[in-house]
């Protein structure tokens, strides 16, 4: 049996993907590359010795969603495939209901004509809102998004219960994760984001490798310790590994399940700049600014549930976060090449007559047959 994972050339999915070859798993990614470059999977193959089989194409797609969901035999699928930039999301709403929220639609209507019921969900901390009340349990209201990003990531939570609801066979996680930051130990593979970065450490990252000239810290009025805004960074091989638990747990547990994924323990926007000094050993050069809108104070999570259900916690300290994404950012200073950026909307419309399958190696990718 095979994983499908959707999203899976992206920042999060590539490091998932590397990690289900290691623990033994065939593999398909289904990646329009609206926010990618190949060249991610091809480093996942030159970190993991083995072809990546990978589909050009959409998860809107649905004459392609049920080929490959019959013809890979796929028992499982790990759906990351989305939109995410919360700016964007306001100046472009339709875009992305139509991506995340009719997109795992059409995935969902796809699985279940094809019988297959195991879906893990990447949603988001985003979902509590602009809660008081810290630590985050998993059973704190959640609140209202000031973005179509977060209301995205609600409404999808809410379609997957109903469907759980209505059918047994479902088994499904929603995994809140809370600040993913980091990558690959080797830094061959890493966070690449197309034009200014908008989340804290790659735009630190960008500062400190000379990329941009200085940090805009968004409001030191917060009432947090220093007064910058804190959140619970987690390390994303510490998030993958949070992915395989669920699935383990998945295999035997019907209906809707959530988890937060984080650390538990919160960072302010200062306490990140210090810290990344330190391991980079250069100047982190920044201005106070005011609020960004729509930002909350701080934000951690009471991540004990997914201790206690699925026996994983994060690993990775906050040393070890900003270590790999320095490393990461050094080597590769422009990130992949190929980066395309755009919000996915394909010229030629959404159904390819012929699906664009490759095997992936680390020196190039040979088109199959089909
Ligand atoms: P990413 O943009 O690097 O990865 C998403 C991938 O999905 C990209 O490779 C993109 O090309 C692909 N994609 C988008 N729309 C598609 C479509 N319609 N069909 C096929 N492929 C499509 O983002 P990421 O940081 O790896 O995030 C992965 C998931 O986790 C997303 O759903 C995101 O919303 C969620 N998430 C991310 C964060 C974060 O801070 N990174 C936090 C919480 C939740
Ligand atoms: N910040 C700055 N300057 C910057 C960027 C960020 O001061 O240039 C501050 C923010 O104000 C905030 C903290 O750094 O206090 C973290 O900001 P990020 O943009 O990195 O992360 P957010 O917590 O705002 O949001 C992220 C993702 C969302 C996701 C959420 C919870 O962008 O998609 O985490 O998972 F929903």
């Amino acid at each position: 049996m095979t994983i499908l994972v959707t999203g899976g050339a992206g920042y999060i999915g590539s490091h998932m993907v590397l990690r289900l070859i290691e623990a033994g798993h065939e593999v398909v990614v289904i990646d329009n590359l609206c926010n990618a470059s190949r060249e991610s999977l091809e480093r996942v193959s030159q970190l993991s010795g083995k072809e990546v089989t990978f589909i050009e194409g959409d998860i809107r797609d649905r004459s392609l969603l049920d080929y490959v969901l019959a013809d890979f035999e796929i028992s499982d699928v790990l759906h990351f495939a989305g939109l995410k930039s919360v700016g964007e999301s306001v100046s472009e709403p339709l875009a992305y209901f139509e991506n995340n929220v009719a997109g795992t639609i059409t995935l969902c209507q796809a699985m279940t004509a094809a019988g297959v019921h195991r879906l893990v969900f990447s949603s988001s901390a985003t979902v509590y809102g602009d809660a008081t009340r810290m630590p985050l349990s998993e059973n704190a209201p959640t609140g209202q998004p000031t973005n179509a990003y977060g209301h995205s990531k609600l409404m999808v939570e809410e379609v997957l219960r109903k469907l759980a609801r209505s059918d047994p066979r479902w088994s499904i996680a929603l995994l809140r994760y809370f600040n993913p930051v980091g990558a690959h130990p080797s830094g061959l593979i890493g966070e690449a984001p197309s034009g200014t970065p908008s989340n804290l450490l790659p735009f630190i990252s960008q500062v400190a490798i000379g990329r941009l000239p200085v940090l805009s810290v968004f409001g030191d009025d917060y009432p947090t310790p220093d007064g910058t805004g804190v959140r619970d960074y987690i390390h994303v091989m510490d998030l993958v590994e949070g992915h395989l638990a669920a699935m383990r747990v998945l295999s035997d547990r019907a209906g809707v399940n959530v988890w937060n994924l984080g650390t538990g323990q919160g960072y302010s926007v200062l306490e990140m700049v210090r810290a990344f000094e330190h391991v980079a050993q250069r100047e982190v050069p920044y201005r106070i600014v005011p609020r960004r809108d729509g930002d909350i104070a701080a934000c951690w999570a009471d991540a004990s549930l997914a201790e206690r259900e699925l026996g994983w916690r994060a690993q990775r300290g906050l040393l070890d976060m900003i270590a790999d994404t320095w490393r990461w950012q050094s080597r590769n200073p422009e990130g992949y090449p190929r980066l395309r950026n755009s919000l996915g909307r394909q010229s030629g419309g959404l159904t390819s007559a012929l699906p664009r399958i490759y095997l992936i190696d680390k020196t190039h990718a040979s088109r199959m047959a089909s």
